[in-house]
């Protein structure tokens, strides 16, 4: 089987002008939560699709979905959790809780603030998760990234023919998922910034999935400015 899973439990601390969590925050006409969770429903293929939120956003998440109209039979929305992977991990629970999971069933995992992801990228995740176990989405670094161990002068640079900024999707066989996260010990799961990073700390290689520069995460106030832009092309 084919489930997705859309974090969209965090606060956005880092919007400082915002009265919301930005997942929320209308772009022209629309929620970025709904470009997102659009993206998503169209896949006829996904079997089901899991939006993991904050509890008190529930009556406001399901009052969204009818207002635009979505078709909510494949969707369930949940609580999310206390980072971004114990979302995620709420998410495979919920799963197996409404079905029985088995080696090769895939799990999408997608940031519900990147409204802007291709559909090539879902079904190339679709592909990449079914035949390699663990696939993401990356972007070859264009800029020269730098190390500073004093935060005040540069010591050195890295090599930016080996670097990649990880997006999201990322996608997994569900089975493994849940059982590399499980060998992990609390203070290593808290310094995973992403899901990639259970399988890699379990030695297990991600598959590179192409991305795209219009998959931006939004994450400050200037981010709006580029999502409003990008909007226009949707
Ligand atoms: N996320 C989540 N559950 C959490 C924390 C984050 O589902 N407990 C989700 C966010 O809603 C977002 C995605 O993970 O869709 C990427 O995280 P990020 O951009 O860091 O979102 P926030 O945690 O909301 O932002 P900030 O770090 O600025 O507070």
């Amino acid at each position: 089987m084919i489930f997705a899973g859309i974090v969209a439990g965090g606060s956005g601390t880092r919007m400082k002008n915002a009265a919301m969590p930005k997942q929320f925050i209308r772009v022209l006409d629309k929620p970025i939560i709904i470009y997102t969770v659009e993206k998503f429903v169209k896949q006829k293929h996904i079997d089901r699709i899991y939006i993991g939120i904050k509890p008190d956003w529930h009556g406001v998440m399901d009052q969204l979905l009818e207002e635009y109209g979505i078709d909510t039979q494949r969707v369930r929305v949940i609580d999310g959790g206390s980072d971004r992977n114990d979302t995620v991990m709420k998410i495979v629970a919920a799963v197996k809780t409404e079905f029985d999971i088995k080696k090769g069933d895939i799990i999408i995992t997608h940031d519900a603030v990147r409204p802007f992801l291709t559909d090539t990228m879902i079904e190339e995740n679709i592909i990449g998760a079914l035949k390699y176990s663990a696939c993401g989405t990356y972007l070859k670094c264009v800029d020269t990234v730098v190390s500073s161990h004093d935060g005040e002068t540069v010591d050195g640079s890295l090599d930016r023919s080996k670097l990649y900024r990880a997006q999201t999707p990322q996608s997994f066989d569900i089975t493994l998922l849940d059982e590399y996260y499980n060998r992990l010990d609390e203070s290593r799961k808290s310094r995973l910034t992403d899901t990639c990073s259970i399988f890699t700390e379990a030695g297990h290689k991600i598959h590179i999935i192409p991305g795209d520069t219009v998959n931006i995460k939004i994450t400050t106030d200037s981010d709006l400015i580029i999502a409003k832009l990008l909007a226009t092309r949707v």
